[in-house]
């Protein structure tokens, strides 16, 4: 099976200079969704019709799929009538909207085992709804599929059809090349409906066969923001639905958003205001929030996230982060460390067993075990021209205070005495001193 998505379209109704289809919903574009339904489902290329704002989908997408492009947007027939060369005399095509990210991969086996068994020339997907709004209405006459009107041309009687047209065609690929050629464009919109095939294959001689499925939850279009927020809403409750069934403890369905792509392990709680994105993996054991972030991160077993950002990150096992910690990318933290308040993390390896506690900037470090950072510790790592790294290794005690102007290096197990700016290595084991003496000035007050 091979898929085309139609994607070309304004998007007029969002009102945006993003293309319509890469607003994301739970930090992932919509186009995201429904390409990975559809290789989810078997196919095996994937063609994508692009017009309106075109160089967006293909940053993202690069070459996952395959573009056409249509020019001019004459309509959903036309769109699909500029992928005509990819269609060969056997096989099937799946052809659907790129605004449909809650489609499921098992929805389309469904309908690849009904129309092969039929031996169909079209199967569409059709839902009853009591609210069928701005879909196009299955019109059935004696009970059989006859054609598909769009609801701008609908008769009364026709506008209340709840049989709807969710969207989601599998083909005869001869069948519809034929079909795309004989479209025409006599309706309201002067547009080439790709709807207005079915009653083409009909007359052809084909079997057109309409499947009623019954979640309309799955095939929400997205044409408008609000559109956009309630399929984000479905897709929220489906995917906090899947981790729940998977042990993990949401504390507040409504108020957690996770993406698509996260793995969650067993026993983990995730507390209200979270919002995890990308291809996050957070191990078992672990509690995360309220309120933090996570976005391409790993966290090991055990851990704890609190009221904090991490991003493009690895945390390791039993280790606590925040409240208030901002890991930023690049950062591997060890095992059972502390990131405590207001200490940002960039670009810099931990080790196991370290600890900053509060108010401390780790940037461009390597960092080793058992380290422990004063409250008020700065790597210096910039110096207006040119970063540089600072290497701290295994057991080193950072008094109070303490500026490393990078590049530097503390050996293992010194210490460095509060309030010190060390521009020079510190060997091993030494005290590392770099402030001035105190000077006691008796009576200066009365004086
Ligand atoms: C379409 C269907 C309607 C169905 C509904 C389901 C048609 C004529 N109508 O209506 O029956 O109930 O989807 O959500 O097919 N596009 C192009 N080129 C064009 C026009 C559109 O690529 O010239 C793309 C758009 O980018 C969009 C998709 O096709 O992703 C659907 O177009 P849209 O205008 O959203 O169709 P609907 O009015 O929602
Ligand atoms: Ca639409």
């Amino acid at each position: 099976m091979k898929a085309i998505i139609l994607a070309a379209g304004e998007g007029k109704r969002m009102k945006s200079a993003k293309a319509k289809v890469m607003h994301e919903i739970l930090g992932k574009p919509i186009i995201g969704y429904i390409v990975d339904s559809v290789f989810k489902a078997g196919s095996e290329q994937v063609i994508l019709v692009v017009g309106h704002k075109r160089e967006q989908l293909r940053d993202y997408l690069k070459d996952r799929v395959e573009y056409v492009v249509q020019e001019e947007q004459l309509g959903t027939g036309h769109a699909a009538r500029m992928a005509s060369d990819y269609l060969r005399e056997n096989g099937n095509v799946l052809v659907l909207y790129g605004d449909m990210p809650l489609v499921r991969p098992e929805t389309i086996e469904i309908i690849q085992k009904l129309h092969k068994e039929e031996n169909n020339g079209v199967t569409a997907v059709s839902v009853m709804t009591e609210a069928p709004g701005d879909f196009g209405r299955i019109i059935r006459e004696d009970g059989m599929f006859s054609h598909i009107v769009e609801a701008r041309d609908c008769t009364e009687e026709q506008k209340a059809v709840q049989e709807i047209n969710t969207g989601i065609y599998l083909f005869k690929e001869e069948v519809l090349k034929r079909a795309l050629e004989l479209l025409e464009n006599n309706n309201s919109q002067g547009e080439y409906y790709l709807t207005d095939t079915i009653e083409i294959i009909r007359k052809l001689g084909y079997k057109a066969d309409a499947v009623r499925l019954d979640d309309i939850g799955e095939f929400l279009g997205i044409n408008s923001r609000s559109q956009l927020a309630a399929a984000a809403a479905e897709m929220k409750r489906r995917i906090n639905l899947m981790h729940m069934d998977n042990g993990v403890s949401i504390i507040d369905p409504s108020n957690t958003y996770i993406g698509p792509d996260a793995v969650i392990g067993e026993d983990s709680d995730i507390y209200p205001g979270v919002i995890i994105e990308g291809s996050c993996v957070i191990g078992n054991g672990c509690i995360i929030g309220p309120n933090s972030r996570l976005v391409n991160t790993k966290v090991g077993d055990g851990s704890l996230v609190e009221y904090s950002v991490a991003l493009d990150s690895e945390i390791g096992g039993k280790t606590k982060v925040g409240p208030y910690a901002y890991l930023r990318p690049n950062s591997k933290i060890g095992n059972k460390c502390k990131i405590g308040d207001f200490v940002e993390v960039k670009n810099s390896i931990i080790g196991d067993n370290t600890k900053a506690s509060h108010l401390t900037y780790i940037g461009d470090s390597d960092v080793g075990d058992n380290v422990n950072f004063g409250c008020g510790t700065i790597t210096t790592n910039y110096d207006g021209k040119n970063k540089y790294r600072t290497v701290i290794k295994d057991s080193v005690f950072i008094g109070c205070n303490t500026n490393l102007i990078a590049p530097v290096t503390i050996e293992d197990g010194a210490y460095i005495a509060a309030g010190s700016t060390i521009t020079k290595d510190v060997p091993k084991e030494a005290l590392g001193i770099a402030r001035a003496y105190q000077v006691n000035k008796e009576d200066w007050n009365k004086k």
